[in-house]
């Protein structure tokens, strides 16, 4: 099979794209967070291919994507009024709240759980996939299990070349990151995966917010998580990485050049430019760029084979909790903060 990028939604591709769905296969779509690779979240055939395709474990729930909030009601219950505050407020855009399914939602899309993920995306070219495709689409990041995320198609298209039939490319994703996972516990919006909407931004609408204290800790298969993504190794380059965080930019500098070895790829703020190492890579300067930058950079880091990836910290506030949740996961939890 041969893999075909599509660069514009014409009525021609459009219906290519349905046809495939229809056929219970995968195609790749642009969100405004990362790439998804999604099947008819109806269909149990079609979304099995998803996890072979991924190689992603199956107690692992996926997200299911909808042309707009009012498909909600299809396909799980709004239970309280927050939950509904939270999908007036957030939807369409970077938040996938979590509501008691309905049996419509086949059991291996959501691993089993009585739960389901609903995320409405705000990206031009995924609404309008969605729409014309006329079905619900479960659709996971578009990387092979443990990888970070695609957030362009050139670096993705390698991975799944041959393995599905179309990819639609929208150009690089805006955010970067994922959603923010929200489900609310007994009354009170939790974050089980922090993402573009904060803790800041949901207290701002419901007055309270809880994070998962899983988000930034290690977790094993013991742990009793609120979500099973929580326990995969994600994001991960495959050379070694070690993430160092200081509010002090004297005492990070030092901690870098304590742990340089012969061939260590920094990637960090221009803070860290003028460290001796074997490569330097700029993430930016703002929370904004590094979550815009930070996938596609892990990529380009392990292209350069340096035997250590060395990555700045950012704090974990707003967007920087996102950003340090998938970071400690990224560095395996080989993290210092100083
Ligand atoms: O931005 C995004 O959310 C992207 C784009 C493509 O929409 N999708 C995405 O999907 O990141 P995925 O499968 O990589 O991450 C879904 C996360 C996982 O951590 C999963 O465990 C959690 O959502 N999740 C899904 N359904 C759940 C449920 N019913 N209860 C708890 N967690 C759930
Ligand atoms: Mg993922």
């Amino acid at each position: 099979m041969k893999t075909e990028i599509i660069n514009e939604l014409t009525h021609e591709n459009l219906d290519k794209v349905k046809k495939e769905i229809a056929s219970d296969n995968l195609v790749i779509f642009p969100t405004e967070t990362v790439y998804g690779i999604g099947a008819n979240a109806l269909s149990e055939e079609a979304v099995s291919k998803i996890f072979e395709v991924k190689e992603r474990a199956r107690n692992n729930p996926l997200i299911v994507h909808l042309k707009n909030k009012d498909e909600i009601r299809k396909y799980a219950f709004i239970q309280n009024p927050i939950e509904q505050k939270l999908i007036d407020t957030f939807m369409p855009g970077p938040l996938t709240i979590i509501l008691e399914k309905k049996d419509i939602i086949p059991a291996l899309v959501t691993a089993s759980l009585s739960s389901v993920g609903l995320r409405v995306p705000s990206n031009k070219i995924a609404h309008a996939f969605l729409e014309y495709v006329d079905t619900p689409i479960a659709a996971p990041s578009a990387n092979i299990s443990s990888r970070p995320s695609g957030t362009k198609v050139s670096d993705i298209k390698n991975e799944f070349q041959g393995l599905l039939k179309y990819i639609i490319d929208g150009g690089e994703s805006d955010i970067g990151l994922e959603s923010t996972v929200v489900k609310v516990i007994n009354h009170i919006p939790t974050i089980l995966r922090p993402g573009f909407v904060t803790k800041e931004d949901i207290i701002e609408v419901v007055g309270c917010c809880n994070v998962s204290p899983h988000v930034l800790k290690e977790v094993d298969e013991n742990t009793k998580v609120e979500s099973p993504g929580m326990l995969y190794r994600h994001y991960a380059p495959k050379t070694k990485c070690l993430l160092i965080y200081s509010s002090d930019k004297e005492k990070l500098k030092e901690e870098v050049k304590n742990n340089l070895t012969y061939k260590t790829i920094i990637l960090g703020s221009t803070d860290l430019e003028d460290i001796n190492s074997y490569k330097f890579i700029n993430y930016g300067n703002t929370l904004e760029d590094i979550s815009h930058n930070l996938f596609s950079l892990l990529r380009l880091a392990d292209k350069y084979n340096g035997d250590l990836i060395i990555i700045e910290g950012v704090k974990k506030e707003g967007l920087g909790l996102a950003i340090m949740n998938r970071l400690i996961r990224t560095s395996n939890f080989n993290y210092i903060e100083l």
